[in-house]
């Protein structure tokens, strides 16, 4: 006979209740016990309840299917055959994966994590948009007072992540951070959208935020200064080059049977390359 996992809770009177899972806060201290299906709680509708509380009881009342591996295996995987990823050049692979993603993503294909710390180890994360790539290495741009570009000064080593779920594809890239020319950084500034550059120009990244008017505020009054938004691209604000000494690429297999390659600068210009068990 199945058996239904019931979790229980003891509330101050002693007397157990039954927490919805998504009821949040602090449980305490949860037991789950096994009960046979006629000795599952009433909410399997033996008497009337408020409609409320039965939606929310319904998730913890219906029987459990037997575990099942119903979301790993998938007709879109690759096609390719065992060890799809080549052992080449991984800049060229990451170009041709890149390019791909930009076929299939529903949007910002180039959306990328970025994972900072600080010089005692403390990590952080969060997404930039990568906005040049190729030999020699990945870009991205930034306020340099924000959070991360208070990291970065301090520790000059970062990671990136890109995950397509499109592709079920993820790269991973780690190696230290060079600061993009002037020019460079002009160059890109100049290119965005003049409400974008008013936008960042008028922004005290990852500062507080009294309320977001006074943000509006900040953009209006630039926007007055430079009414064609040609506001210039603030000293703080600009691009780092990330110079991969490793690169990962993550391909998703049937049966979560996933395939790694991992490359790692020789130093000399050269890559080696190894599997790496999923
Ligand atoms: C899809 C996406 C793309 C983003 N691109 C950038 C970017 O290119 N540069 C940037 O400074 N922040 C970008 N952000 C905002 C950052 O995630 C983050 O909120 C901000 O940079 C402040 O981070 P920090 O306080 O850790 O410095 C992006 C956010 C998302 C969700």
């Amino acid at each position: 006979m199945e058996l239904i996992p019931v979790i229980e809770k003891r509330g101050a009177s002693g007397k157990a209740f039954t927490p919805h899972p998504r009821a949040g806060g602090n449980l305490g201290p949860l037991t789950q016990t096994f009960r046979k299906p006629h000795e599952a709680p009433a909410c399997v509708g033996s008497r009337p309840r408020r409609k409320g509380l039965s939606l929310l009881l319904s998730g913890l009342c219906k029987p459990r299917k037997p575990f099942q591996e119903t979301a790993v295996k998938s007709e879109q995987n690759s096609p390719e055959s065992v060890d799809a990823i080549p052992h080449a050049d991984p800049i060229a692979i990451f170009e041709s994966w890149f390019a791909q993603a930009q076929q299939s993503e529903p949007n910002d294909p180039n959306a990328m994590a970025l994972a900072t710390a600080t010089p005692d180890g403390l990590p952080s994360v969060r997404m930039v948009l990568l906005k040049g790539h190729g030999p020699d290495g990945f870009v991205f741009y930034t306020n340099f007072h924000s959070r991360k570009g208070v990291e970065l000064v301090a520790n000059r080593h970062v990671a990136l992540l890109f995950h397509w779920k499109s592709l079920r594809r993820q790269i991973r890239i780690e190696g230290p951070i060079a600061e993009v020319s002037a020019m460079e950084a002009d160059a890109y500034f100049a290119s965005r959208h003049p409400e974008s550059r008013l936008g960042s120009a008028a922004s005290d990244q990852s500062r507080p935020l009294p309320d977001r008017q006074t943000y509006l505020d900040r953009v209006d009054a630039l926007r007055t200064q430079y009414p064609d938004g040609d506001v210039p691209r603030p000293p703080h604000w600009s691009g780092y080059r990330v110079t991969p000494t490793a690169i990962e690429f993550w391909q998703d297999r049937d049966y979560r049977l996933h395939e790694r390659r991992r490359f790692v600068a020789d130093g000399a210009g050269g890559w080696t390359s190894s599997l790496l068990y999923p």
